[in-house]
């Protein structure tokens, strides 16, 4: 049985909710999103062991801005405002100062969760962007391949989203990018299987990986690998789910990324939308637009706790 808050690096879930939030004027709205930072543990716990197998965590994020009026200084290292990129194509940056990343088994405790939260913030927040997220046939993204498989896991994990020495005051905390992308899926599913996988950089079916021979420079997976400067991976833990409305024909992918600084994600968004070399962009964006883009400092449980009235 696992129900927690502001586990960062837990199992991906088979339902999620991705509420971003603004914060409202006033005192008052700033003291009932503190006194909510003090309370989320105790409504995780309560809303999850409903349902012991049900796996709910909640994470609460901040961005840049609501972290100074909230909490002020010291103020994490990295936490700036989303930076957009115009590009090949366009990573926008839109309003959130608060997300909520709800996690379950089913999306029933997730609702609830989201309800709770919300019911009890009323005022202080307005929620400006909430999305419903599910998995699709073996983890499949709407463009039928598979998503998630490089994640990293168990202590390597950890190591690619917990802040350690580089931000003593910070430690055990996480940077998180969001960002909501609507795909053509008309396009999309007029294009070749063959040509689709080149754009992935996997096969469709199987989600083998392509072979270096055939992966071009620019598949999504070459763009989003990244090293440091002694060669060594920079992960993330991404935890993307699909969503969509049938009626509004509107079709996508959540992405969500969580790092132990920001500038891995923002150097994986630099060589998709811009291409690596300039140019040698990710040709995935063709067939998928990003309406909004947001970042946000993931703080310790501790400091969430201790941050309530
Ligand atoms: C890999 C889909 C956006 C980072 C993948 C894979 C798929 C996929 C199908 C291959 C399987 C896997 O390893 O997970 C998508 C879709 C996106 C999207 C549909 C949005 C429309 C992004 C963004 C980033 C990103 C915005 C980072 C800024 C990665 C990384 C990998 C990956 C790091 C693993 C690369 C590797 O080591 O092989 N993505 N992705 N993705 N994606 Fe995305």
């Amino acid at each position: 049985m696992t129900v927690e808050s502001q586990a960062v690096a837990s199992k991906l879930s088979r339902a999620a909710i991705f509420l971003v939030a603004t914060l409202n004027e006033g005192e008052e709205s700033l003291d009932a999103v503190r006194a909510m930072c003090g309370d989320l543990a105790g409504f995780v716990r309560a809303v999850g062991f409903r349902d012991l197998d049900g796996g709910l965590s909640c994470i609460m994020g901040f961005g840049s801005q609501a972290w100074d009026r909230l909490f002020g200084a010291p103020r994490p290292k990295e936490l700036h405002p989303f930076r957009e990129i115009n590009g090949r194509h366009h990573a926008v940056a839109t309003p959130g100062d608060i997300l909520f990343h709800i996690r379950a088994r089913s999306m029933d405790l997730c609702f609830e969760l989201a309800m709770q939260i919300t019911a009890r913030l009323g005022g202080a927040i307005t929620v400006v962007d909430e999305t419903h997220g599910f998995k699709f046939f073996d983890q499949r993204d709407m463009t039928g391949f598979v998503d998630g498989t490089e994640n990293p896991v168990g202590r390597e994990s950890l190591d690619a989203v917990l802040i350690g020495d580089e931000d003593p005051a910070f430690a055990g905390g996480s940077y998180v990018i969001v960002q909501k992308y609507l795909h053509d899926l008309k396009g999309w599913n007029a294009l070749s299987v063959e040509r689709q996988e080149l754009i992935i950089g996997r096969k469709k079916l199987s989600d083998i990986e392509l072979e270096a021979s055939v992966k071009p420079s620019w598949a999504h997976n070459a763009l989003t690998s990244i090293t440091d400067e002694k060669g060594n991976e920079l992960k993330i833990v991404r935890d993307n789910m699909p969503f969509g409305t049938i009626g509004k024909g509107e079709f996508g992918t959540y992405f969500i990324g969580y790092a132990r600084s920001p500038s891995r994600i923002e150097r994986m968004l630099e060589n998709m939308f811009v291409g690596n070399p300039p140019g040698n962009y990710d040709h995935l964006l063709d067939f998928s637009r990003a309406v909004t883009g947001s970042l946000f400092f993931v703080p310790p449980e501790t400091f969430l706790g201790a941050a309530g009235p």
